[in-house]
């Protein structure tokens, strides 16, 4: 005879290779705490519906919370013959509430299927760690807006195509970065909304037959909806592969900052300097020192696009409604987490830990024709069409590369080979600062507009808490 809680209708014990595969405890147990709140949230609306009686619920919600104490203490044992944590639960209530009345244990399980349950607990554990993940933006953001503002006014080269294109500040760039984990935020938030919608009630798949109130559960456990469909409230997972995608372009862009800060520390650029503390060394050769912070981060990228690969192909064509298949979805949601949130938090650690090369990249920005777009504007703005410009542009940059020069090194004299409409006032114009200060169309990268940016940010994130 099969003891387990399904196996009334089993006469043989199950192969012990099928439990080994079926059991997920090993990566569900973390839903513990979620499994017993959700439990006694169930019981005291049974009660509260006469389904079970009042002192038999008390009953239960204590041996639940001595389970929970048990748990937290480490005092169960885990195994693979009790499945996921749904029953390692009921069988510790069952052991907690043996001597004085074990049979009532077995109420806790009426109405309400472990489809239901399952759906219930993951939806609790990721609204936690959704809000987590957000609190966690916002600290890098600080970090990355205060280091802007501390070095407002260094210049930099800015590439396309990893080619010198324009000067740009160097908080301008950075700014770049607060923007893209402002809309990083925003997808969390918008996927906290789905994911806060209450499943239980739907039982295995079409309800229930008892005459439960879901609406005090969803009070109870602090949703903002409950579910509209009970097929669906059991079918579907697509609030996780919503959080795993949300969680993936969060992890591109973690991964374009830490490509970014592991060419800057190359001796190459030489525009950053990572401290000790977040660097490592070699074995072998002892002048290194290596980005590996930003590398893992960088690789741990690839983990969560396949995380979100993983969770999709899980879905794909899966018929309605429960299947054992979204068993395997905690295994790639639970790592997304894990993964984001270390990454998230050495990073707000790391930033400030960086040192700006100041000079490295301001000479850079001498070098590279980065003034050729101005010259070409200076041009314009004398009434030369901008093709016209350009073109002039681009043969001074031709001339100049031929005599080894760069733009503002050229005499007035060799200047008006080529347009007599330049005058002094060109030497000026093709200063970094003054490149800078004139890209003031909004969003750009002048000193006052970058200046603004940070303010408004700082106000954006004052009002976030
Ligand atoms: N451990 C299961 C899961 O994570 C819980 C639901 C099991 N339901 C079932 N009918 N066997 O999906």
């Amino acid at each position: 005879m099969s003891e387990k809680l399904w196996g009334g209708r089993f006469s043989e014990k199950t192969d012990k290779l099928v439990e080994k595969i079926n059991a997920s405890i090993n990566v569900d147990k973390r839903l513990y705490s979620k499994d017993i709140e959700g439990s006694i949230a169930h019981v005291k609306m049974l009660a509260h519906e006469s389904i079970i009686a009042e002192d038999e619920a008390g009953a239960i919600v204590k041996g639940l919370i001595k389970v929970h104490a048990q748990i937290e203490k480490g005092e169960i044992d885990y195994s693979d013959e009790l499945e996921d944590i749904h029953m390692h639960v009921e069988d510790a209530l069952g052991k907690v509430m043996e001597k004085a009345s074990g049979h009532i244990a077995k109420k806790l399980h009426t109405a309400r299927s472990r489809n239901d349950q399952i759906a219930l607990d993951v939806r609790m554990y990721l609204k936690d760690e959704i809000n987590n993940i957000i609190s966690l933006i916002i600290g890098l953001q600080k970090t990355i807006v205060q280091k802007a503002q501390d070095h407002i006014d260094v210049v930099m080269p800015g590439y396309t195509h990893l080619q010198r294109a324009q000067p740009l500040l160097f908080s301008h760039h950075l700014m770049a970065y607060y923007e893209m984990f402002k809309r990083d935020r925003q997808r969390f938030e918008d996927c906290f909304k789905r994911t806060d919608v209450m499943p239980l009630g739907a039982a295995a798949l079409a309800g229930t037959t008892y005459p439960v109130n879901r609406e005090f559960v969803k009070e109870l456990l602090e949703f903002s909806e409950v579910s509209e469909n009970s097929i669906d409230a059991v079918s579907d997972r697509d609030f996780v592969v919503e959080f795993i995608s949300d969680a993936s372009i969060a992890m591109l862009h973690l991964s374009r900052f830490s490509e970014e800060l592991i060419l800057w520390s190359s001796s190459e650029f030489g525009f950053i300097t990572i401290s000790d503390a977040f660097t490592t060394g070699s074995s072998i050769m002892p002048q290194k020192k290596n980005p590996d912070v930003a590398e893992l981060v960088r690789g741990k990228t690839g983990r969560v696009v396949g995380n979100l690969m993983a969770i999709i192909t899980l879905l794909k064509s899966l018929p309605l409604a429960y299947n054992k298949d979204m068993q395997e979805d905690k295994e790639p949601l639970f790592d997304t987490v894990d993964t984001l949130k270390i990454c998230l938090d050495v990073y707000a650690r790391m930033i400030p830990n960086i040192k700006i090369n100041k000079e490295k990249m301001q000479n850079s920005c001498s070098k590279g024709f980065m003034n050729a777009t101005d010259l070409a504007d200076y041009l314009t703005v004398k009434g030369v069409p901008f093709r016209e410009s350009h073109a002039l542009s681009g043969k001074l940059v031709a001339y100049a590369l031929e005599n080894k020069k760069e733009l503002q090194d050229l005499s007035l004299t060799e200047f008006r080979k080529f347009s007599d409409l330049i005058e002094d006032d060109l030497f000026e114009y093709l200063t970094l600062e003054s490149m800078i200060k004139r890209r003031k169309s909004y969003g750009g990268t002048s000193y006052d507009n970058v200046k603004s940016q940070i303010v408004k940010a700082f106000d954006e994130l004052n009002n976030s808490e």
